[in-house]
């Protein structure tokens, strides 16, 4: 037969596909958030193609708690091709599993009463009681693929060890994927971690990546349920379980920018408050472990090092300092126990880091034009009391191409804990860090994926 006799016939099969296509659409993107703890403003975000959805819910397969609410959806990424959906639980009952699952509705069709059939039966595990001073989270970051989109093989693998873990909640410290404010990216950063986005909760600090192509965050802020923190915003925060506080900050600041320079003073008074409020002189509301989390570390081991301190490009770019005179200096003297980062590609621990008064003839650490820290002359011990250091860990291998040893431009610095042979503890493997807190004693136990192979391990007792 002739193309031409053809071309009615292909053209009505693609319709045929297309029309099927969209009425059995697939609800997407599934995707824990929290304004509160994982107990109290659990929010389930979800990505559709109409405008409207519902949801049900319960313990129970019968969905006893919910039958069908009907959420209106907000549009994703500027246009109206997709629709994002959030649903707030009630304060849920701990150690549960909850089962829900989702109705597409398309308003088009609303005098036909037409909606297809609900999806499959999804789950979910609640928190330990958020009171509680006996609990789990696991921290990492960096999933961004290679150069290409399509590139998210190591993420898929992290998600599907990540998946199988069991803890109360995640802290995840930015850079998932290339390009902020590209669709594509983000459908194939959900694609590869759906089933361990729809199954656990994630609390986020956004990375640099996620501002490339989406300077003002729209994206991520959209799409992500996270505490605010008074200004309005979700890119600074904190939120409490049990004798902890944990702190998300931003480090995606543009100081060469008045509003840039505004935001970062806003949030460093934020912060302050925050440490005041939680480790203030007689407070009420004292905590026994601050642990703080952001992208970007004040202390690496390759070429990121000196970005948090100010001197580097002091020559091309505006000087900013979070290292020296704005958050370590806060943090020694609150005694924030951990602080947790990305952005390095791999699995870095620090020796116990108190810059005050462990200087040269006992002055303060001092900062070379390259924002390396001067060598300290005592060594102090992980804790929050006054002469102890903190904890900082790099923890970026959630997927991203790894770095090389020809990558690590600051090995042998003191700030990287060392071994008993005297070697620095780094490891180029994807990896999570698992946290377990019991009382006055926090246990860090470092796996490696896909194999759960510890590769390291560090317990503080305060
Ligand atoms: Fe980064």
């Amino acid at each position: 037969m002739p193309l031409k006799n053809k071309i009615p016939g292909i053209f009505i099969v693609l319709l045929v596909l297309s029309l099927w296509g969209e009425a059995f659409a697939a609800v997407d993107h599934i995707h824990f958030g929290s304004k509160n703890t994982p107990l109290e403003g659990l929010t389930i975000t979800w990505q559709g193609n109409y405008s409207h959805c519902r949801i049900r819910w319960g313990y129970t397969t019968s969905y006893e708690q919910e039958k069908g609410a009907k959420i209106e959806g907000r549009i994703e990424f500027g246009d109206n091709k997709y629709y994002l959906f959030d649903y707030t639980f009630p304060a849920l009952e701990p150690s549960k599993v909850i089962h829900y699952s989702f109705q597409e509705y398309n308003a088009i069709y609303d005098c036909w009463s037409y909606t297809s059939e609900w999806t499959r039966d999804y789950t979910f595990q609640t928190s330990a009681d958020v009171k509680s001073e006996r609990f789990t989270f696991i921290a990492g970051g960096d999933s961004r693929g290679e150069n290409c989109w399509l590139q998210m093989e190591g993420w898929q693998t992290v998600a599907e060890a990540l998946k199988n873990t069991n803890a109360d909640f995640y802290l995840y410290m930015g850079d998932l994927v290339i390009q902020g404010g590209d669709k594509q990216m983000w459908n194939t950063w959900y694609e590869a971690g759906r089933n361990f986005l729809s199954q656990k909760l994630v609390y986020f600090s956004a990375g640099n990546h996620e501002t490339y192509g989406d300077p003002e965050l729209y994206n991520y802020i959209n799409q992500f349920v996270l505490p605010e923190n008074g200004n309005f915003t979700e890119l600074y925060y904190s939120f409490e379980w049990g004798n902890a506080v944990f702190i998300n900050l931003d480090t995606n600041y543009d100081p060469s920018k008045e509003k840039g320079q505004a935001d970062i003073q806003e949030q460093n008074q934020w912060l302050k408050n925050q440490l005041i409020k939680y480790r203030g002189l007689g407070t009420k509301n004292y905590k026994e472990w601050v642990i703080v989390a952001f992208h970007k570390p004040l202390f690496t081991i390759d070429k990121h090092m000196g970005e948090m301190t100010g001197e580097k490009d002091c020559n091309t770019k505006p000087c900013y300092d979070f290292t020296r005179t704005w958050w370590i200096d806060l943090f020694d003297k609150y005694g924030v126990d951990v602080i947790l980062n990305g952005h390095t590609h791999l699995y870095m621990r620090s020796a116990p880091i108190l810059l005050k008064g462990t200087g040269p003839s006992g002055k303060d650490i001092t900062f070379n034009d390259k924002g390396l820290p001067s060598t300290p002359v005592k060594k102090v011990k992980y804790g929050n009391k006054k002469g102890q250091g903190r904890l900082q860990v790099v923890t970026g291998g959630y997927g991203v191409h790894l770095l090389t040893e020809d990558k690590l431009k600051y090995k042998g610095q003191w700030y990287i804990a060392k071994d008993e042979q005297g070697n620095d503890i780094y490891r180029l493997d994807f990896h999570y860090c698992e946290f377990r807190v019991a009382g006055n004693v926090l246990d860090m136990t470092v796996k490696r994926i896909p194999d759960n192979k510890i590769i390291d391990q560090v317990t503080i007792k305060h």
